[in-house]
């Protein structure tokens, strides 16, 4: 048994990459528009016209919102530096956990997301839907939320400092959303963003 579990772990080390998972390639880090001409910008935006979104630019997004910018720290504080926040991407009709550790969106389910995101048009039309979640088995319970608005807000002013639109959401079916992307006992959503195309 010992074993197996050893080989087990030495296969998801080797070979971390399943078949439906994605590599992100490596985020830019550097550039896009001055702070305060992206705080100027950041707004919410909820129609969006249908077009994918490059790799490259869902790279750059998810390392704004919550990726690793020193060896173990992040974009986005959390309190006590519990780094208790996780980030879930839904992909037309693909749900994905983004590994920020490896730049890897781990494929998790396929599906009609529709009912569990809520409010139509706005989050069909987006080119992602951002799944904002707290681990409560690491998070300090009064800080989970909080943390999550950084993380919002870093969304915020990479659309606005890309072009693209978004809006935080609170009103999604938790429990759905939890369902249907096999969240973990006390692992709660508190925030969708939806990212796409202004029309
Ligand atoms: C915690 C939170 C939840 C929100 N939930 C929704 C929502 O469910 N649907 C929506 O259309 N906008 C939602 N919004 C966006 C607000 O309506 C928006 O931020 C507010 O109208 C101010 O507009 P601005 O972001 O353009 O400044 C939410 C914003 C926050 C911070």
């Amino acid at each position: 048994m010992k074993t197996i579990f050893l080989l087990c772990a030495l296969v998801a080390i080797t070979y971390p990459l399943q078949a439906q998972d994605l590599q992100l390639p490596a985020p830019t880090r550097s550039g896009g528009k001055a702070l305060m001409e992206t705080l100027n910008e950041r707004r919410s935006e909820r129609s969006f016209v249908k077009k994918e979104m490059p790799l490259q630019t869902l790279s750059d997004l998810l390392w704004a919102a919550n990726g690793f910018n020193r060896p173990d720290k992040r974009t986005a504080p959390t309190a006590s530096n519990r780094q208790e926040q996780e980030i879930y991407v839904i992909i037309k009709d693909k749900a994905y956990h983004h590994d920020a550790r490896q730049n890897i969106l781990k494929f998790i389910a396929s599906g009609d997301f529709s009912a569990a995101l809520g409010q139509g048009n706005i989050t069909a039309n987006a080119a992602v839907n951002i799944v904002i979640v707290a681990d409560n088995n690491k998070a300090s319970q009064k800080y989970a939320h909080l943390d999550s608005g950084y993380i919002s807000q870093n969304i915020y002013l990479y659309a606005a400092s890309a072009g693209l639109g978004t809006v935080a959401r609170g009103s999604y079916n938790g429990q759905a959303l939890s369902a249907a992307l096999k969240l973990p006992e006390k692992q709660e959503v508190t925030l969708v963003h939806p990212v796409g195309y202004l029309k």
